[in-house]
């Protein structure tokens, strides 16, 4: 099947999906026709590693950052494979990943494929399926590290901006090239003004995806949605850039960025880093009703700021592919959060039509939503499907 064609009445929803010796799963198989799929059980029985396991058709490492030789069972032969099936209104189209216990053991990477066809890295799975996770390691963003929270902003901007992700590993590598020729610099000016150059047009294309992202997402996040009880908020970036000014043209940002790349050179050899630039960008929420910064905000309020975006981040993205929703994989979305705002987060999700995979430690956190929940009960990495 070709790429989803994507039209007004469109959705992509996983119909099958399976784990072989992913984790604690030795093959673990969930078929379903419903919006919402719960799994429930015991700390320790196999919810998030069934998650993870759909994560891993996004690009990168999986909501988890693992590596690959972590993801196998350690009961089985080495490897590991994902399956699964999803659905839209012109078929099924059948997506697989994994690798071999012969392929771990040479640092190769997995394999993806889509129908059969082999992709040449997972970032192509975003052609067919859309993905947006919450897990609870996510409760500290605001917190935490700066690095984590960038990671986790510029990741909503790829989902929006597809180019923004190469961009960003370009930059990375080039900033790495940098701060090795900044050791010598009296003696590679030209070599540094070329990296420099060349940092400075990608540096341009990242400022402004995220500028795009952030106006999209804002846009959203200030827009009365009926009913909903997530905080109205506003994305802030806290940029190391000196005087730049990002709503300039590319090409003035471009000369602006190299200019401080370069009053920046001294400095940076010093200190064996690069001091500024959009890889030291910092960001936060601003919680419209409490007038204060999320960082400032209670456990709960950080919480529920995180799913604003979240919600943000799934209707810019059905804005942006003609009606399609994105899966949303929500790790104990449940915990820390009242009733009422539970029923009213399902019910935000189903207007906005994303099929929603959940977990949660009783069936009963799903009570509200019973009726388009498929529960299955995990015990030791095997399922037992509950009909409700
Ligand atoms: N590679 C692996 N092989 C076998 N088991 C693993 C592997 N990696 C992790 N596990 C085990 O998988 C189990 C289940 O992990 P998972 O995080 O999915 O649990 P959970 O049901 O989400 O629990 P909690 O309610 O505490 O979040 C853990 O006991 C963990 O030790
Ligand atoms: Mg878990």
């Amino acid at each position: 099947m070709d790429k989803v064609e994507k039209s007004a009445s469109s959705f992509v929803d996983i119909s099958k999906l399976n784990l072989t010796d992913f984790r604690n799963h030795s093959f673990t198989s969930v078929e379903t026709d419903k919006k919402f799929v719960a799994f429930v059980g015991r700390n320790g029985s196999g919810k998030t590693n069934v998650i993870e396991a759909i994560s891993m058709f996004s690009s990168g490492k999986g909501l988890r950052g693992a590596q690959l030789s972590e993801q196998s069972n350690i009961k089985g032969n080495g490897g590991w494979s994902i399956f699964m099936e999803v659905k839209t209104a012109k078929g099924i189209t059948k997506l697989g990943t994994g690798i071999g216990s012969s392929q771990m053991m040479e640092g190769k990477a997995r394999q993806c494929r889509v129908d059969g066809k082999f992709l040449k890295s997972s970032r192509e799975f975003t052609n067919y399926v859309g993905i947006i996770w919450l897990t609870p390691q996510m409760d500290r963003l605001f917190i935490g590290q700066r690095t984590d929270r960038r990671k986790f902003f510029d990741k909503l901007v790829c989902l929006i901006e597809p180019s923004h992700e190469k961009n960003i590993k370009d930059y990375d590598r080039l900033i790495m090239q940098r701060n090795r020729v900044l050791v010598d610099m009296d003696d590679k000016k030209s070599w540094l003004d070329k990296i420099e150059k060349q940092i400075s047009k990608i540096a341009a294309n990242i400022l402004i995806s995220r500028e795009i992202a952030t106006n999209r997402l804002n846009k959203i996040m200030d827009a009365e949605v009926k009913n909903n009880l997530f905080p109205s908020a506003k994305i802030v970036m806290r940029e190391e850039l000196g005087d730049i000014n990002t709503r300039s043209s590319m090409i003035e940002i471009e000369a602006q960025l190299q200019k401080l790349f370069f009053q920046s050179r001294v400095k940076d050899r010093d200190t064996f880093r690069t001091n500024v630039g959009p890889h030291r960008t910092d960001f936060t929420l601003y919680y419209n009703k409490n007038d204060m910064y999320a960082e400032n905000c209670s456990t709960g309020e950080q919480k529920n700021l995180l799913v604003s975006v979240i919600l943000a981040e799934a209707r810019v993205y059905q804005e942006i592919n003609n009606g399609i929703s994105p899966i949303l994989l929500l790790d104990e979305i449940t915990a820390h959060m009242d009733n009422e705002r539970v029923s009213n987060l399902f019910e935000q999700i189903g207007d906005i039509g994303s099929q929603t995979w959940l977990t949660g430690t009783s069936e009963h956190l799903f009570d509200c939503i019973s009726d388009k929940t498929d529960i299955f009960n995990i015990n030791d990495g095997k399922l037992d499907h509950n009909a409700v």
